[in-house]
């Protein structure tokens, strides 16, 4: 049975991912920093596909948590896909919320991500086979939210991906890695970041059951880069190829307007 290691596998994304692995008959390692979350988690899963979910509580902005995340990587029994999804954002703007959040962000959206991939990388070039799928954001893509560090740590994301998927050491050792790049999707994100919900309108919000069938598909046909849904599709074009000057145009600056 494969085993998949998903960071932030208690909430949103994270535990969408779980529950479509486990379908696929996948063997789980779920990583989140609340133990009672992860148990509860773990509990559903067996209860619902009869899937044995290893918990590793840790929290991954620490060098402690990416330690002991790490070391199951690389020490332990085998990982075949690792889902860094844990991440997060702050609704406060860049010269109000302080470096030592900003670096926070950091730490978890990039450090983490650094880490557990060259992990999880060193293990599967060895043996010559696995995935890895890094949750960047469209917002990662140009400019869509001022004042705020969250879309640069995706750019880092997307471009992490990119550069290593095209590697010749990754692709000749026959591992694949996918850059998933969702739009507002209904999970705990906008909560945790202090976003209110009420924010965009109806159609730009995106269910984490269908964001995640559409990143694992793109991840099965070797897609480096995957935007679930046509509209988000659309997002990424006109942020990648529109003028600069006319997509920051349309970009909310949080230190102008917070998103009330
Ligand atoms: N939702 C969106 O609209 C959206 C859009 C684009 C991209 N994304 C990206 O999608 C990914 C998942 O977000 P989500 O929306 O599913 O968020 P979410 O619902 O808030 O879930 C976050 C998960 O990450 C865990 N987590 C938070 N801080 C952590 C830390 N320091 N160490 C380890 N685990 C941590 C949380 O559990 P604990 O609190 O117990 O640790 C939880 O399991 C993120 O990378 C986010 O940037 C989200």
């Amino acid at each position: 049975m494969p085993t998949a290691l998903i960071t932030g596998a208690t909430a949103g994304l994270g535990r969408a991912f779980a529950r479509a692995l486990a379908r696929d008959g996948y063997g789980l390692v779920l990583v989140a920093r609340s133990e009672p979350a992860l148990t509860k988690t773990a509990e559903e899963l067996r209860d619902a596909h009869g899937t044995a979910a290893e918990v590793l509580a840790a929290d991954l902005s620490t060098d402690e948590g990416c330690d002991a995340v790490r070391a199951r990587l690389v020490s332990g029994p085998r990982v075949d896909l690792l889902v860094n999804n844990a991440g997060i954002g702050h609704e406060r703007p860049f010269l109000t919320n302080g470096t030592a959040s900003e670096e926070r962000l950091l730490d978890l959206n990039v450090r983490a991500v650094l880490r557990l991939t060259d992990a999880a990388l060193t293990a599967m070039t060895d043996r010559r086979g696995g995935a890895i799928l890094n949750v960047a954001s469209v917002a990662g893509v140009g400019p869509s939210w001022l004042s705020s560090t969250y879309p640069a740590s995706k750019a880092w994301v997307i471009a992490f991906t990119e550069s290593l998927a095209w590697s010749r050491q990754v692709r000749e050792a026959g591992v694949r890695m996918t850059a998933v790049l969702p739009g507002y999707t209904r999970t705990e994100f906008h909560q945790r970041a202090g976003i209110p919900t009420t924010f965009p309108p109806a159609w730009l919000w995106l269910d984490a059951d269908d964001v995640v069938r559409t990143a694992l598909r793109d991840l099965h046909r070797g897609k480096v880069i995957s935007v679930p849904s046509l509209r988000y599709k659309a997002a990424a074009w006109m942020l990648r190829h529109l003028p600069r000057s006319l997509t920051r145009q349309g970009a909310w600056d949080i230190s102008a307007h917070p998103h009330r």
